[in-house]
C-alpha cells in the first residue's frame, strides 16, 4: 500500500473543499450502495470471489473529463478519449462474472453498442407506413444483440451506469465509488480507463459568467490537478486490486512512463497504450514483467479487451488468493 506526503493529501483536501458540490450526491450514493449490497451477496459458480460468497466487483472509468473556463459554463478543454476501451472492457467484465460499475463520460461509447451504427437512432429504424415503426433488416442483429444484452446486464444486477462531464463530477463520484467498495476488499477493481484532466480552473477562481472575446486574446492560468490515484491507494480503497492507464504518443517514452507510474502509485499493474495503435495493442506492465497485449488479427471480430480483460481476471484471481483472510 502508498502512503502519501502530507503536501499532496493537502492539495487534494482542497480541491475538494473548493470543487461545487455533486448535484445528485444522494441519489449516485443510493445507487451504489444497493449495487454493491446486492452483489456482495451473489455467488456466481466459476465467478465465485474467493475470500466469501460475493461478486466480483469492478469500477470500470470511461471517457475524457472536462474542464470548465467558466462557471455557467459555455467553453471547456477536454481531454480525448471516445470511450471504446472502457465500453468494451466493461462487456468482458460482466462475460467474465464480474458486477461493473459503469463511470462514464456522457456521450461517449456505451457497452453492448459497438456494432451499432454510428447514429442508430437515425439508421437503424424504417418506417413502413405513417403508424408503424420497425428495424432495418440489415441492422436487426446488432439491434437484438445490443437491447438484450444491455437488458440482460442491468436486469441482473451485474452493470450499474453512471454519467460524469467535467473532473469535478468525476473525481467526486470516483471518491464515493471507492469509499462504497472499501468493505469488498480484494474482490473489488478500479480499472482506471478515463482520461483524466492533469490542469484545471479552481472553481473559485473561475468568472462565473462567458468570457467575453472583446477584450482580446484569453490568458488562462491552469491549475494542477492532484493525482486522485495516490489517495485511492493509500486511503480510499486501499485493499481493492488497482489497475491504471497511461497514453502517450511518442511510443518512444511509453514504456518508461508506465513503469514509472507502477512504481509512485503502487498500483497492480498499469496499461500502457500508444495513441495510434491503442486498438492493435497494449503493455501490460507490472511487477512481474511486461506482457504485449494483442488483437487476434486473424479473427476480424476481435478486440484487445478480449484479451486485456482476460488477463486482468487473471492477475485479480491471484491477487484474491494471495489477499484471502
Ligand atoms: O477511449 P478510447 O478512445 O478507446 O481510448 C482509450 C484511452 C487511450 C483513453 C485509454 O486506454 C487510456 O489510456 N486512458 C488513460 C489516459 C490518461 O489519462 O492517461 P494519463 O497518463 O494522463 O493518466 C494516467 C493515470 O493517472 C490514469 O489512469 C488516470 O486515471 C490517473 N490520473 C490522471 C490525472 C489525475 N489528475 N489523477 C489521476 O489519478
Amino acid at each position: 500500500m502508498s502512503s502519501i506526503s502530507g503536501l499532496v493529501e493537502d492539495e487534494i483536501s482542497s480541491f475538494f473543499e473548493s470543487s461545487p458540490p455533486l448535484k445528485n450526491k444522494e441519489e449516485v450514493v443510493a445507487k451504489l450502495n444497493q449495487f454493491i449490497e446486492l452483489n456482495s451477496s451473489r455467488q456466481d459458480g466459476f465467478n465465485i470471489c474467493l475470500t466469501g460468497e460475493k461478486r466480483r466487483i469492478v469500477c470500470v472509468t470511461s471517457g475524457g473529463t472536462t474542464v470548465p473556463l467558466e462557471q455557467r459554463c459555455v467553453r471547456y478543454i477536454d481531454n480525448f478519449s471516445s470511450g471504446n476501451r472502457g465500453a468494451a472492457s466493461t462487456e468482458n467484465f460482466v462475460k467474465a462474472g464480474y458486477a461493473v460499475i459503469f463511470l462514464y463520460r456522457r456521450g461517449t461509447c456505451q457497452p453492448y453498442c459497438r456494432s451499432l451504427p454510428d447514429d442508430p437512432f437515425l439508421e437503424c429504424f424504417e418506417f413502413p407506413d405513417a403508424k408503424n415503426i420497425r428495424v432495418r433488416e440489415s441492422h436487426s442483429e446488432a439491434v437484438k444483440m445490443a437491447v438484450m444484452d444491455q437488458q440482460a446486464a442491468v436486469g441482473e444486477g451485474r452493470l450499474l451506469k453512471l454519467p460524469f462531464s467535467t473532473i469535478y463530477e468525476y473525481l467526486q463520484m470516483l471518491r464515493e465509488m471507492a469509499t462504497a467498495l472499501k468493505d469488498v476488499g480484494p474482490c473489488s477493481m478500479f480499472y482506471l480507463a478515463a482520461a483524466v484532466s492533469d490542469f484545471y480552473v479552481p472553481w473559485n477562481s473561475m468568472t462565473e459568467h462567458k468570457i467575453q472575446s472583446g477584450s482580446g486574446p484569453l490568458d488562462i492560468r491552469l491549475a494542477q490537478v492532484p493525482k486522485m490515484i495516490s489517495i485511492l491507494r493509500s486511503n480510499w480503497a486501499p485493499k481493492a486490486f488497482c489497475v491504471s492507464f497511461k497514453l502517450e504518443t511518442d511510443s518512444k517514452i511509453l514504456i518508461e512512463k508506465a513503469t514509472k507510474a507502477l512504481q509512485k502509485y503502487k498500483v497492480h499493474a498499469v496499461v500502457a497504450n500508444e495513441l495510434s495503435t491503442r486498438k492493435e495493442e497494449v503493455v501490460v506492465v507490472s511487477s512481474s514483467g511486461n506482457v504485449v497485449v494483442r488483437r487476434d488479427s486473424d479473427k476480424p471480430e476481435s478486440i484487445v479487451e478480449d484479451n486485456l480483460i482476460r488477463l486482468i481476471v487473471d492477475r485479480h484471481s491471484t491477487y484474491i488468493k494471495e489477499n484471502h483472510t
